[in-house]
Protein backbone atom coordinates (compact mmCIF):
# COMPACT_ATOMS: atom_id res chain seq x y z
CA UNK A 1 0.00 0.00 0.00
CA UNK A 2 1.36 3.37 -1.05
CA UNK A 3 0.16 6.56 0.91
CA UNK A 4 -0.80 9.26 -1.59
CA UNK A 5 1.55 12.00 -0.04
CA UNK A 6 -0.16 15.06 -0.33
CA UNK A 7 2.16 17.03 2.06
CA UNK A 8 5.14 16.20 0.68
CA UNK A 9 3.86 16.62 -3.42
CA UNK A 10 2.89 20.06 -2.38
CA UNK A 11 5.60 21.26 -0.74
CA UNK A 12 7.71 19.91 -3.94
CA UNK A 13 5.01 21.86 -6.52
CA UNK A 14 5.65 24.77 -4.23
CA UNK A 15 9.26 24.62 -4.24
CA UNK A 16 9.10 24.65 -8.13
CA UNK A 17 6.89 27.42 -8.40
CA UNK A 18 9.13 29.56 -6.00
CA UNK A 19 11.89 28.60 -8.48
CA UNK A 20 9.46 30.30 -11.31
CA UNK A 21 9.24 33.58 -9.23
CA UNK A 22 12.63 33.82 -8.54
CA UNK A 23 13.13 33.94 -12.21
CA UNK A 24 10.49 36.44 -12.76
CA UNK A 25 12.48 38.36 -9.79
CA UNK A 26 15.75 37.78 -11.54
CA UNK A 27 14.31 39.15 -15.03
CA UNK A 28 12.44 42.37 -13.24
CA UNK A 29 8.78 41.02 -13.87
CA UNK A 30 6.67 41.42 -11.69
CA UNK A 31 5.03 38.80 -9.70
CA UNK A 32 1.84 36.59 -9.41
CA UNK A 33 -0.50 38.55 -7.45
CA UNK A 34 -3.25 36.50 -5.37
CA UNK A 35 -6.47 37.99 -4.09
CA UNK A 36 -9.31 36.29 -1.97
CA UNK A 37 -12.72 37.70 -0.64
CA UNK A 38 -13.99 36.26 2.50
CA UNK A 39 -17.59 37.31 3.60
CA UNK A 40 -18.19 36.63 7.42
CA UNK A 41 -16.70 34.83 10.44
CA UNK A 42 -17.07 30.85 9.34
CA UNK A 43 -14.09 29.34 11.11
CA UNK A 44 -12.98 26.97 8.49
CA UNK A 45 -13.37 29.21 5.84
CA UNK A 46 -10.90 31.52 7.57
CA UNK A 47 -8.94 28.86 8.26
CA UNK A 48 -9.02 27.91 4.63
CA UNK A 49 -7.98 31.86 3.16
CA UNK A 50 -5.06 32.14 5.78
CA UNK A 51 -3.63 28.97 4.29
CA UNK A 52 -3.87 30.10 0.93
CA UNK A 53 -2.53 33.59 2.21
CA UNK A 54 0.28 32.29 3.74
CA UNK A 55 1.64 29.78 0.55
CA UNK A 56 1.50 32.92 -1.58
CA UNK A 57 3.79 34.54 1.03
CA UNK A 58 5.97 30.85 1.32
CA UNK A 59 6.55 31.28 -2.92
CA UNK A 60 7.20 34.47 -3.20
CA UNK A 61 3.61 35.45 -4.57
CA UNK A 62 1.93 38.83 -3.40
CA UNK A 63 -0.99 38.64 -1.75
CA UNK A 64 -4.42 40.57 -0.83
CA UNK A 65 -7.01 39.76 1.58
CA UNK A 66 -10.05 41.14 1.29
CA UNK A 67 -12.28 40.86 4.68
CA UNK A 68 -16.18 41.43 4.72
CA UNK A 69 -18.66 41.27 7.37
CA UNK A 70 -21.52 38.64 7.31
CA UNK A 71 -24.61 41.14 6.27
CA UNK A 72 -22.30 42.16 3.33
CA UNK A 73 -25.02 42.86 0.55
CA UNK A 74 -24.78 41.22 -2.99
CA UNK A 75 -23.90 44.67 -4.11
CA UNK A 76 -21.24 45.47 -2.27
CA UNK A 77 -19.95 42.24 -3.09
CA UNK A 78 -20.49 42.27 -6.85
CA UNK A 79 -18.83 45.99 -6.73
CA UNK A 80 -15.92 44.61 -4.84
CA UNK A 81 -15.17 41.35 -7.46
CA UNK A 82 -15.46 44.35 -10.35
CA UNK A 83 -12.66 46.54 -8.76
CA UNK A 84 -10.80 43.00 -8.85
CA UNK A 85 -11.73 42.34 -12.36
CA UNK A 86 -10.52 45.99 -13.21
CA UNK A 87 -7.19 46.06 -11.18
CA UNK A 88 -4.29 45.77 -13.29
CA UNK A 89 -1.67 44.57 -10.03
CA UNK A 90 -3.93 41.46 -9.23
CA UNK A 91 -3.38 38.49 -11.59
CA UNK A 92 -6.16 36.19 -10.50
CA UNK A 93 -8.80 36.24 -7.26
CA UNK A 94 -10.96 33.98 -5.61
CA UNK A 95 -14.24 34.42 -3.74
CA UNK A 96 -14.62 31.65 -0.75
CA UNK A 97 -17.46 29.93 -0.59
CA UNK A 98 -20.34 28.87 1.12
CA UNK A 99 -21.42 32.87 0.98
CA UNK A 100 -24.23 34.19 3.42
CA UNK A 101 -27.71 33.33 2.44
CA UNK A 102 -28.43 36.85 1.62
CA UNK A 103 -25.96 36.52 -1.44
CA UNK A 104 -26.72 34.90 -4.53
CA UNK A 105 -23.64 32.25 -5.38
CA UNK A 106 -24.28 31.64 -9.08
CA UNK A 107 -24.61 35.78 -9.36
CA UNK A 108 -21.31 36.25 -7.63
CA UNK A 109 -19.49 33.05 -9.73
CA UNK A 110 -20.80 34.74 -12.95
CA UNK A 111 -19.45 38.93 -12.33
CA UNK A 112 -15.41 37.02 -11.60
CA UNK A 113 -13.64 38.08 -14.64
CA UNK A 114 -12.95 34.13 -16.58
CA UNK A 115 -9.22 35.32 -16.95
CA UNK A 116 -9.08 36.01 -13.48
CA UNK A 117 -10.83 32.82 -11.85
CA UNK A 118 -8.33 30.76 -10.47
CA UNK A 119 -10.67 28.50 -9.07
CA UNK A 120 -12.01 27.89 -12.48
CA UNK A 121 -15.56 28.32 -10.99
CA UNK A 122 -16.97 30.39 -13.73
CA UNK A 123 -19.16 28.59 -16.65
CA UNK A 124 -16.69 29.76 -19.21
CA UNK A 125 -13.83 27.64 -17.28
CA UNK A 126 -16.39 24.79 -16.50
CA UNK A 127 -17.17 24.90 -19.93
CA UNK A 128 -13.77 24.94 -21.31
CA UNK A 129 -12.64 22.23 -18.90
CA UNK A 130 -15.66 19.83 -19.92
CA UNK A 131 -14.29 20.35 -24.35
CA UNK A 132 -10.60 19.63 -23.58
CA UNK A 133 -9.72 23.45 -23.99
CA UNK A 134 -7.05 25.06 -22.05
CA UNK A 135 -8.74 26.56 -18.43
CA UNK A 136 -8.20 26.96 -15.02
CA UNK A 137 -9.14 23.84 -13.76
CA UNK A 138 -10.63 23.88 -10.05
CA UNK A 139 -7.95 23.47 -7.66
CA UNK A 140 -8.95 20.56 -5.62
CA UNK A 141 -9.38 18.37 -8.90
CA UNK A 142 -6.70 19.72 -10.33
CA UNK A 143 -4.84 18.70 -7.32
CA UNK A 144 -5.90 15.11 -7.70
CA UNK A 145 -4.73 14.78 -11.36
CA UNK A 146 -1.53 16.00 -9.87
CA UNK A 147 -1.61 13.53 -7.34
CA UNK A 148 -2.28 10.49 -9.32
CA UNK A 149 0.32 11.79 -12.37
CA UNK A 150 3.04 12.29 -9.95
CA UNK A 151 2.44 8.77 -8.41
CA UNK A 152 2.17 7.09 -11.74
CA UNK A 153 -1.46 5.74 -10.59
CA UNK A 154 -2.86 3.41 -13.70
CA UNK A 155 -6.45 5.21 -14.75
CA UNK A 156 -6.62 4.29 -18.53
CA UNK A 157 -9.46 1.66 -18.52
CA UNK A 158 -10.20 1.68 -15.01
CA UNK A 159 -13.69 1.77 -13.29
CA UNK A 160 -13.38 5.43 -10.89
CA UNK A 161 -16.34 5.77 -8.92
CA UNK A 162 -16.80 9.37 -8.07
CA UNK A 163 -19.16 9.84 -4.77
CA UNK A 164 -20.55 13.22 -4.67
CA UNK A 165 -21.35 15.22 -7.28
CA UNK A 166 -20.65 18.99 -5.91
CA UNK A 167 -19.59 21.97 -8.62
CA UNK A 168 -16.23 22.33 -6.65
CA UNK A 169 -15.39 18.55 -6.77
CA UNK A 170 -17.35 15.78 -7.97
CA UNK A 171 -18.75 17.09 -10.64
CA UNK A 172 -15.49 18.25 -12.25
CA UNK A 173 -13.29 15.12 -11.09
CA UNK A 174 -16.54 13.35 -13.00
CA UNK A 175 -15.47 14.95 -15.94
CA UNK A 176 -12.03 14.94 -15.83
CA UNK A 177 -11.46 11.16 -15.06
CA UNK A 178 -13.17 10.51 -18.44
CA UNK A 179 -11.14 12.59 -20.62
CA UNK A 180 -8.94 11.70 -23.28
CA UNK A 181 -5.32 11.16 -22.07
CA UNK A 182 -3.64 10.42 -18.68
CA UNK A 183 -4.69 11.33 -15.63
CA UNK A 184 -8.19 10.13 -17.53
CA UNK A 185 -9.34 7.52 -20.45
CA UNK A 186 -11.56 6.35 -17.30
CA UNK A 187 -15.07 4.57 -17.21
CA UNK A 188 -16.73 7.20 -14.64
CA UNK A 189 -19.89 6.73 -12.38
CA UNK A 190 -20.92 9.48 -10.49
CA UNK A 191 -22.47 8.54 -7.55
CA UNK A 192 -24.76 10.92 -5.04
CA UNK A 193 -27.41 10.61 -2.60
CA UNK A 194 -30.04 9.59 -4.92
CA UNK A 195 -27.88 6.18 -6.06
CA UNK A 196 -29.43 3.49 -4.44
CA UNK A 197 -27.27 0.50 -3.28
CA UNK A 198 -24.31 2.36 -3.32
CA UNK A 199 -21.75 -0.71 -1.96
CA UNK A 200 -22.67 -2.68 -5.30
CA UNK A 201 -21.45 -0.09 -7.32
CA UNK A 202 -18.23 0.88 -4.77
CA UNK A 203 -17.52 -2.89 -4.36
CA UNK A 204 -16.59 -2.55 -8.38
CA UNK A 205 -14.25 0.33 -8.30
CA UNK A 206 -11.31 0.40 -9.08
CA UNK A 207 -10.50 4.41 -7.99
CA UNK A 208 -13.09 5.68 -5.36
CA UNK A 209 -12.92 9.90 -4.92
CA UNK A 210 -15.22 10.43 -2.18
CA UNK A 211 -16.19 14.19 -1.80
CA UNK A 212 -19.15 14.18 0.84
CA UNK A 213 -18.47 15.48 3.89
CA UNK A 214 -19.54 12.03 6.28
CA UNK A 215 -16.56 11.17 8.25
CA UNK A 216 -15.66 7.30 7.76
CA UNK A 217 -18.36 7.16 5.37
CA UNK A 218 -16.66 4.79 2.85
CA UNK A 219 -15.70 1.46 5.25
CA UNK A 220 -13.78 -2.05 3.93
CA UNK A 221 -16.70 -4.15 3.11
CA UNK A 222 -17.46 -1.74 0.41
CA UNK A 223 -14.11 -1.44 -1.65
CA UNK A 224 -12.23 -4.30 -3.28
CA UNK A 225 -8.73 -5.53 -2.73
CA UNK A 226 -6.66 -3.15 -4.56
CA UNK A 227 -8.65 -0.08 -5.21
CA UNK A 228 -7.47 3.34 -4.91
CA UNK A 229 -8.43 5.82 -2.39
CA UNK A 230 -9.04 9.18 -2.76
CA UNK A 231 -10.54 11.13 0.40
CA UNK A 232 -11.90 14.38 0.19
CA UNK A 233 -13.53 14.72 3.20
CA UNK A 234 -12.37 17.52 5.37
CA UNK A 235 -14.92 17.57 8.34
CA UNK A 236 -14.42 19.14 11.73
CA UNK A 237 -15.63 16.63 14.09
CA UNK A 238 -15.81 17.37 17.96
CA UNK A 239 -12.83 15.66 20.10
CA UNK A 240 -12.46 17.03 23.86
CA UNK A 241 -9.07 15.14 23.84
CA UNK A 242 -7.59 17.63 21.33
CA UNK A 243 -6.47 21.13 22.16
CA UNK A 244 -8.66 22.77 19.89
CA UNK A 245 -11.84 20.32 20.73
CA UNK A 246 -12.11 18.83 17.51
CA UNK A 247 -10.11 16.48 14.74
CA UNK A 248 -10.50 16.47 10.64
CA UNK A 249 -11.74 13.73 9.83
CA UNK A 250 -12.19 12.02 6.05
CA UNK A 251 -15.27 10.29 4.36
CA UNK A 252 -12.55 6.61 4.94
CA UNK A 253 -12.55 4.58 7.39
CA UNK A 254 -8.73 4.72 6.99
CA UNK A 255 -7.48 2.49 9.20
CA UNK A 256 -9.70 -0.45 7.65
CA UNK A 257 -9.61 0.64 4.31
CA UNK A 258 -5.90 1.49 3.94
CA UNK A 259 -5.60 -2.75 4.40
CA UNK A 260 -7.32 -3.30 1.09
CA UNK A 261 -5.89 -0.16 -0.91
CA UNK A 262 -2.81 0.03 -3.52
CA UNK A 263 -2.86 3.61 -2.73
CA UNK A 264 -4.61 5.72 -0.57
CA UNK A 265 -4.29 9.55 0.32
CA UNK A 266 -4.19 10.66 4.05
CA UNK A 267 -6.84 13.09 5.94
CA UNK A 268 -5.21 15.41 6.75
CA UNK A 269 -2.24 15.49 4.66
CA UNK A 270 -3.73 14.04 1.39
CA UNK A 271 -5.77 16.37 -1.01
CA UNK A 272 -5.89 19.21 1.15
CA UNK A 273 -2.48 20.89 0.75
CA UNK A 274 -2.43 19.90 -2.90
CA UNK A 275 -5.54 22.00 -3.41
CA UNK A 276 -3.81 25.20 -1.85
CA UNK A 277 -0.78 23.85 -3.90
CA UNK A 278 -2.71 23.90 -7.69
CA UNK A 279 -4.26 27.20 -6.81
CA UNK A 280 -1.07 28.93 -6.63
CA UNK A 281 -0.47 27.11 -10.13
CA UNK A 282 -3.44 28.10 -11.06
CA UNK A 283 -2.07 31.87 -9.86
CA UNK A 284 1.21 31.53 -11.77
CA UNK A 285 -0.67 30.53 -14.95
CA UNK A 286 -3.15 33.76 -14.52
CA UNK A 287 0.01 35.81 -14.46
CA UNK A 288 1.69 34.28 -17.36
CA UNK A 289 -1.57 34.84 -19.64
CA UNK A 290 -1.22 38.23 -18.60
CA UNK A 291 1.47 38.75 -19.43
CA UNK A 292 1.25 37.17 -22.84
CA UNK A 293 -1.75 39.44 -23.38
N1 LIG B 1 -14.82 26.47 -0.29
C1 LIG B 1 -14.44 25.19 -0.21
N2 LIG B 1 -13.52 24.91 -1.14
C2 LIG B 1 -13.32 26.05 -1.84
C3 LIG B 1 -12.47 26.38 -2.93
O1 LIG B 1 -11.73 25.57 -3.47
N3 LIG B 1 -12.54 27.67 -3.34
C4 LIG B 1 -13.37 28.56 -2.77
N4 LIG B 1 -13.38 29.79 -3.27
N5 LIG B 1 -14.16 28.30 -1.76
C5 LIG B 1 -14.13 27.03 -1.30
Amino acid sequence: MTILDGKKISNEIKNEIAGEVQKMKDRGEKVPHLAAIIVGNDGASETYVASKVKACERVGFESTLVKMSSTTSETELLNKIKELNENPDIDGFIVQLPLPPQIDTQKVLLTVNPDKDVDGFHPTNFGKMALDMSSFIPATPFGILELLERYKVETQGKHTVVIGRSHIVGRPMSILMGRKGFPGNSTVTLTHSYTKNITQITSQADIIITALGNPGFLKAEMVKEGVVIIDVGITRVTDENTEKGYRISGDVDFENVSKKASFITPVPGGVGPMTIAMLLKNTLLARENHRLE
